[in-house]
């Protein structure tokens, strides 16, 4: 595994979508983003103290579609693992790849195509407690526990859990990623480009990645959409 750090970067996710070669696993930490770059386009505050990074995994001609539609579900879990190997809190999987805790977004994460390879683009709050824009709505483990992290060793761990979670059962790790499941049973709103796609009940998290929603005492699936939580 190649490992590229950086003080400072545009984004990790576009140096590695930029990079002529890449290896797979290839992996690019960085303190901080100028220009880290979020899902829907938006803006990823990037300071220093969170653990910035990307990886790249290569496409297998074995893998079907349908597995490589799981990667943000199997992405998200193993940053949930990986946390809770470090400080054993209780942290939540938002569908469809957020890592929550006490009702906050501690964990972000975007997977952009390039070639035959996914790059994986990670951000967790780890040492860091200026969240910009989203500082109501975010939280880091230091601001839960006061202590000071090593953002290596937490990086390192989601990339060794990231590797087992892939060539685990489907099935079994399905049913962790539902046992996290921090929509379940929440009154929510699926909405994309501004449009409400659905309004109902949550449920479950589904075999194929799609969010189960009980709209009208009828179930629905949703594979896309951003969720609002209605109080
Ligand atoms: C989101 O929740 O909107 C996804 C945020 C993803 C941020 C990470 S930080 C490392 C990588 N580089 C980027 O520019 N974005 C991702």
């Amino acid at each position: 595994m190649r490992i590229f750090r950086f003080n400072e970067i545009d984004s990790t996710n576009k140096y590695l979508k930029e990079k002529i070669e890449i290896e797979d696993y290839d992996c690019v930490i960085a303190e901080i983003q100028t220009a880290g770059r979020g899902r829907r386009g938006n803006v990823w505050v990037s300071n220093k103290g969170m653990g910035i990074f990307s990886f790249a995994l290569q496409e297998k001609k074995e893998k079907t579609i349908e597995e490589y539609m799981r990667l943000p579900l199997i992405a998200g879990i193993s940053v949930l693992a990986a946390l809770k190997k470090i400080e054993d809190l209780d942290y939540k999987f938002k569908w469809t790849n957020d890592v929550y805790i006490y009702d906050k977004k501690i964990c972000g994460i975007l997977i952009e195509k390039v070639r035959e390879f996914f790059i994986i683009g990670i951000g967790i709050n780890i040492n860091n407690c200026d969240f910009g824009y989203a500082q109501d709505n975010a939280t880091s483990l230091k601001e839960i526990t006061g202590k000071h992290y090593s953002t290596e060793d937490i990086i390192f761990c989601v990339i060794n859990e990231f590797k087992k979670y892939l060539d685990q059962n489907w099935e079994i790790t399905l049913k962790e990623i539902n046992s996290y499941n921090y929509l379940k049973e929440r009154d929510i709103e699926i909405v994309k480009d501004e449009k409400i796609l659905g309004r109902g009940i949550a449920g479950d998290i589904l075999k194929d990645g799609t969010l189960s929603v009980k709209i009208n005492g009828k179930d629905e699936c949703f594979n896309i959409g951003e969720i609002h939580i209605r109080k």
